[in-house]
């Protein structure tokens, strides 16, 4: 939806002070006059850094940032030094920061090529480092710029070409070398461009981001990826000959109609195993009856970030390839009071023929998920599968607003999850799906009700999704605090965050 920088990405190799580039940069970890990098730097500019660090007080730590204009002692124009802070705390995440932090500042200095000087952080990292420094240059240079109409913000990125040196000397890569990097770019920017589109679909207003753009989104891609992904549109008949009472009950109240929207990619040859990806897809959440108070309301176009993230990942994945069947499957609809909206004290009738008496219209969300997941768990029979919804505040009070709830009962599953999303830097926690809990969503007169007490209201909500997920192994991820951002991170600008992306991808994608 918005237009995005590219960068040429290319190994380089000689000596990275006599590169004819605009900006040569590097990371510190902490105090510069211990670090390796920074000591070389200042060796060829004649101990000028040094002292400018100093007089600047650069201590190398994240977020700290030293431009300085060489002057002709050293080929490139000018050197960029981006604090890192200690080598053993710095992240994957992190990596993205410095990267991201390298392209904004070239542009700010209006530079088109840069050579950097990939940290060294070991050779196990090494493979991985330059995936997520190509993720870091375009997540860092997103910008939702579509109803700007500023000069400023109309000023293109200046900065298109990006040299990456193994180290201060160049080192020359071996052919094999060579291929693993020209892999890692691909990968990186075929990851960053989903991340990127995720957070256009949520950033959209929630008159622009409708079930059905939604839904015309995911056949944009299926058609980009003809021949392995297809897409499947259900309206609210469709969905109601399935019996799906919740999902409908939650969009009835909209003028916006519903859609139902199914993904799927087949692998050329015989499928390892199927995994499903669900994702809530409210695109607006006034709370309905139960109606937000106007300050928790007013974000809440980003209730559609779990959508964003499934249906933006299924195009890398399509992109990269997988040896696995991926589903993924979305229940878009908008959460409004009317004449026509659900009311507390309906009862309603799940896809699975559960009844749920409806004690608070603002827990939508789970209504939603609850028959997306029937549908998974009957129409797809996935080996695994996940959701990600921005599904309660309460999981913002437990874990603070970057960091992700997990819940599951499948250890197995869930601890290859985590694994996966300590790889990508994404941070994700795990609470406990506390049986005990269950008796808060007794209904006198349903199977169920919709929501329980204050307390524990991460896991009630999970344990409302478990009954629906019965016996398929099932990861459940709430990502009602990090799916958008109000702090500014190098490689998260405000707004949405296009969180579970990364995750989602390298837990799918072939390696
Ligand atoms: N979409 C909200 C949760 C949310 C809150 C997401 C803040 C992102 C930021 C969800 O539908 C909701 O309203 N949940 C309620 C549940 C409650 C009524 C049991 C909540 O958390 O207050
Ligand atoms: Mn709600
Ligand atoms: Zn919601």
């Amino acid at each position: 939806m918005d237009t995005k920088a590219s960068f040429e990405i290319t190994s380089a190799s000689g000596p990275v002070w006599q590169a004819s580039v605009d900006v040569v940069a590097f990371a510190t970890f902490g105090d510069p006059s211990k670090d390796p990098v920074f000591k070389s730097a200042d060796q060829a500019l004649g101990g000028a850094l040094a002292d400018i660090a100093t007089a600047e007080s650069f201590e190398g730590k994240p977020g700290q940032i030293l431009v300085h204009y060489t002057g002709g002692k050293i080929t490139p124009k000018r050197v960029l030094v981006i604090g890192a802070g200690p080598r053993n705390e710095f992240s994957n995440a992190h990596v993205r920061d410095v990267t991201a932090a390298l392209a904004q500042t070239a542009n700010k200095v209006r530079a088109a090529s840069v050579a950097f000087v990939l940290p060294t952080l070991g050779a196990q990292r090494e493979a991985q480092l330059v995936q997520f420094a190509t993720e870091g240059l375009a997540l860092g240079t997103y910008r939702f710029g579509r109803y700007l109409t500023s000069e400023e913000s109309k000023r293109p990125h200046t900065l298109t070409a990006v040299h990456v040196y193994r180290d201060v000397k160049g080192a020359k890569s071996s052919a094999a070398q060579t291929r693993a990097f020209q892999a890692a770019v691909v990968r990186g920017q075929t990851i960053a461009a989903a991340v990127n589109h995720a957070r256009d679909l949520i950033n959209e207003p929630a008159a622009v981001a409708t079930p059905k753009a939604l839904a015309a989104d995911a056949q944009a891609i299926g058609k980009k990826h003809k021949g392995s992904v297809s897409v499947t549109v259900l309206d609210a008949k469709q969905c109601a000959a399935l019996g799906m009472g919740m999902f409908l009950a939650v969009g009835q109240g909209s003028d916006e109609e519903p859609r139902f929207i199914h993904m799927t990619y087949k692998p050329a040859k015989k499928a390892k195993k199927k995994i499903c990806f669900i994702g809530k897809g409210v695109t607006f959440d006034s709370g309905g009856y139960s109606l937000k108070p106007s300050n928790a309301m007013e974000d809440m176009k980003i209730d559609m970030s779990g959508a964003a993230a499934v249906i933006s990942a299924m195009d890398a994945i399509a992109t990269l390839g997988s040896e696995y069947e991926v589903h993924s499957v979305t229940a878009c609809c908008e959460n409004l009071v009317s004449g026509r909206a659900y009311k507390l004290g309906d009862v309603l009738k799940s896809m699975d023929g559960t009844t749920v008496e409806i004690n608070n219209t603002d827990a939508e969300g789970r209504l939603t998920l609850g028959d997306a997941i029937t549908y998974a768990r009957t129409k797809i029979q996935p080996d695994e599968m996940f959701d990600f919804a921005t599904l309660t505040g309460a999981c913002m009070v437990a874990l603070g607003p970057y960091t992700a709830g997990v819940m599951s009962d499948h250890e197995g599953l869930v601890r290859n999850w985590l694994n996966v999303a300590d790889r990508t830097g994404e941070d994700m926690w795990r609470l406990p799906l506390t049986s005990r809990l269950r008796e808060q969503l007794k209904s006198p007169i349903a199977d169920m009700r919709n929501t329980g007490d204050r307390f524990g209201g991460a896991i009630t909500a999970g344990l409302f999704l478990k009954t629906f997920a019965k016996d398929t192994p099932w990861v459940h991820v709430d990502i009602a605090g990090p799916a958008s951002t109000a702090s500014n991170r190098p490689s998260q600008p405000k707004g949405g965050t296009g969180f579970a992306v990364s995750t989602i991808v390298e837990y799918a994608a072939k390696a």
